[in-house]
């Protein structure tokens, strides 16, 4: 099995953190580091280390389904000492990580699980799930904005594919538009970029779905396991 492959297996990272750890110089098999991204391992004899820890495939797989509050990073620690996602996830043993992400100052819906596997699948850009969120933006969309925004916009060095984008309210008093912006792909920042690009910048996020999951059952802060049928529904896409 290649060794990215094997790695995300084992719940460590998806395959192409699994690259990241690699090239890093952070995976070792049999003791020696590895140093080329195609190497292939037998994974009933080869001993395989990440960040000089015995890794395996016996682990449980968890999926865990979390409502972040603003104010939290998704990635473990960062050089501000800031709070992590998984200071929520106290009780929970193994060691999961984020599908995908969400920024800082964005609240809702974040899958997290150490199933490597379903990770990439999630997030490869062949099947991105479709992800809804509400945007609170400065002032009120003219049609040609929302014309442009549903058809496409030019970002940085990039396209974004056809979104779909529903007004859902307008607060005269305070001037800001409710949006509720589903979109197939993740790049970074996207939503605030999109909005940014249309002239009416974000002034708060929510993720409420990732395809067909969403955040009934649990409240801010709060996370829960998948049910049945929802791990079902992910594993099929
Ligand atoms: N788009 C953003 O701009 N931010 C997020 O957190 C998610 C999507």
């Amino acid at each position: 099995m290649r060794i990215n492959k094997y790695i995300a297996s084992c719940g460590v990272a998806s395959r192409r953190k699994a690259e990241e750890l690699i090239l890093n110089k952070k995976v070792k098999v049999n003791g020696k580091v590895v140093e080329e991204l195609s190497l292939q391992i037998d994974e009933n004899k080869d001993m395989v280390e990440v960040n000089g820890v015995k890794i395996s495939q016996d682990e449980k797989s968890v999926y865990i389904l979390l409502n972040k509050p603003e104010g939290y990073i998704t990635t473990v620690k960062d050089q501000f000492n800031r709070l992590s996602v998984v200071d929520l996830l106290s009780k929970v043993e193994e060691r999961v990580f984020p599908v995908g992400r969400l920024d800082y100052e964005t609240s809702g819906l974040l899958l997290l699980t150490n199933d490597g596997d379903l990770t990439y699948k999630l997030t490869h850009p062949k099947h991105e799930i479709e992800k809804t969120y509400i945007a609170k933006v400065r002032g009120k969309l003219t049609e040609r904005e929302i014309k442009d925004f549903r058809s496409g916009l030019h970002i940085e060095d990039y396209t974004t594919a056809p979104a779909k984008l529903k007004i859902l309210d307008y607060d005269n008093e305070k001037k800001i538009s409710t949006l509720e912006i589903k979109i197939h792909e993740g790049k970074n920042r996207q939503v605030r970029k999109m909005c940014k690009a249309i002239n009416h910048p974000v002034m708060r996020l929510k993720r409420e779905a990732l395809g067909e999951l969403t955040l009934k059952d649990c409240k801010i802060g709060e996370y829960r396991h998948l049910t049945e049928k929802e791990l079902n529904y992910l594993k099929n896409i």
